[in-house]
């Protein structure tokens, strides 16, 4: 039998090229170099050849093996990266599936507080987290040598306030000083609740963070009286905690309110705390100090005003043991609300 080699190189390159998907340039490989294949059919061929043809079979056989050789394994990736491409444009695949969240229980309780005073008549502002010392002190009559002020129970910025000379900015350390900011742009009858973050650089344990969030409230009128300050917390705890909670109001002291006094609660769904009266906010009626800094005219109007501490209800509400539970992002913790 004679062998045309140079046929047989032509026909290997073109078999190759033609191979569009890896099983194809597989074929092409057994064809020409498996057990079965050409190139051993050209080294069987040797044992009845003549010596003259044994000479250029067996250098053919060679010459065949190293070219088939050489251009599959040039075309092997080749198509390699065609599979990886026609993978990822598989429209047939499964999609990764997204879990749906779920709201922070700190952003469920702030909404659900909020929902209550809608209902009372109450709207909703806003204030800046970083704040001047106006704002967060001098305004709501707290005086310069307060504790307060100290470093040590605010966090004073690099920043330099610009409205005050060698002063620095703060980031609020209570949500009081949106009771000001409200009153100079508007006057009375107004009724607002000023929910947010405030931050205070107190140690961390199981019921101290460095930020946390507080609900003020602010009702500004002609007759507003410390009997329409205990109404109103009496009809927020009511709907909030259920009817059966008990209520009292410790007298207390704040620099903005006069007269203050602290809020704490006693009810029987506040697993393994009942019997324990527990401190949820602070109140009193506005101090005219206050009015004057927001630039109302004096005796002129009366306000009461109180400040809640969201983490607080919500670990109340909820039995949570430990405030850091509400930063952690333990996914096995958030799914339950
Ligand atoms: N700002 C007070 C606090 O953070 C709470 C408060 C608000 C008290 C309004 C009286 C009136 O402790």
């Amino acid at each position: 039998m004679s062998w045309d080699i140079e046929k047989i190189k032509n026909d290997v390159a073109a078999d190759v090229n033609a191979a569009e998907v890896l099983d194809a340039l597989e074929a092409v490989r057994v064809k020409y170099l498996g057990k079965k294949g050409l190139v051993q059919e050209m080294y069987a061929g040797l044992a009845t050849a003549s010596p003259e043809e044994k000479k250029t079979l067996g250098k053919g056989a060679n010459d065949i093996k190293v070219l088939a050789d050489a251009l599959i394994a040039q075309r092997k990736p080749l198509l390699a990266a065609t599979v990886k491409r026609a993978q990822a444009l598989d429209v047939t695949m499964p999609g990764v599936a997204r879990e749906p969240g779920t709201q922070h229980l700190i952003t469920q309780t702030i909404e659900e507080i909020c929902d209550v005073f809608e209902r009372l008549g109450f709207v909703i502002q806003r204030g800046p987290e970083v704040e001047t010392e106006f704002y967060n002190f001098t305004a709501l009559n707290i005086p310069l040598d307060h504790p307060s002020r100290d470093s040590f129970d605010t966090f004073y910025l690099d920043e330099k306030d610009p409205t005050a000379a060698g002063r620095y900015l703060l980031l609020r350390s209570h949500t009081s000083p949106g009771q000001v900011r409200v009153m100079q742009k508007h006057k009375p009858p107004l009724a607002v609740i000023i929910p947010g973050k405030v931050y205070r650089p107190d140690a961390v344990d199981a019921s101290h963070a460095f930020m946390f969030h507080q609900i003020e409230g602010l009702l500004v009128d002609k007759h507003v009286t410390f009997a329409d300050l205990k109404g109103l917390l009496t009809a927020f705890c009511k709907k909030f905690f259920g009817d059966d909670v008990k209520m009292r109001f410790r007298p207390h002291f704040f620099p903005f309110t006069e007269p203050s006094a602290e809020v704490d609660i006693q009810s029987n769904i506040f697993k393994g705390r009942a019997g324990k009266w527990l401190e949820i906010l602070g109140c009193g009626m506005v101090h005219p100090a206050v009015f004057a800094h927001a630039g109302y005219p004096p005796g002129e109007y009366s306000g009461l005003a109180f400040g809640l501490g969201v983490e607080r209800i919500a670990m109340l509400r909820h039995g949570i043991g430990d405030i850091r539970t509400f930063t952690e992002n333990d996914l096995r913790v958030l799914k339950q609300f």
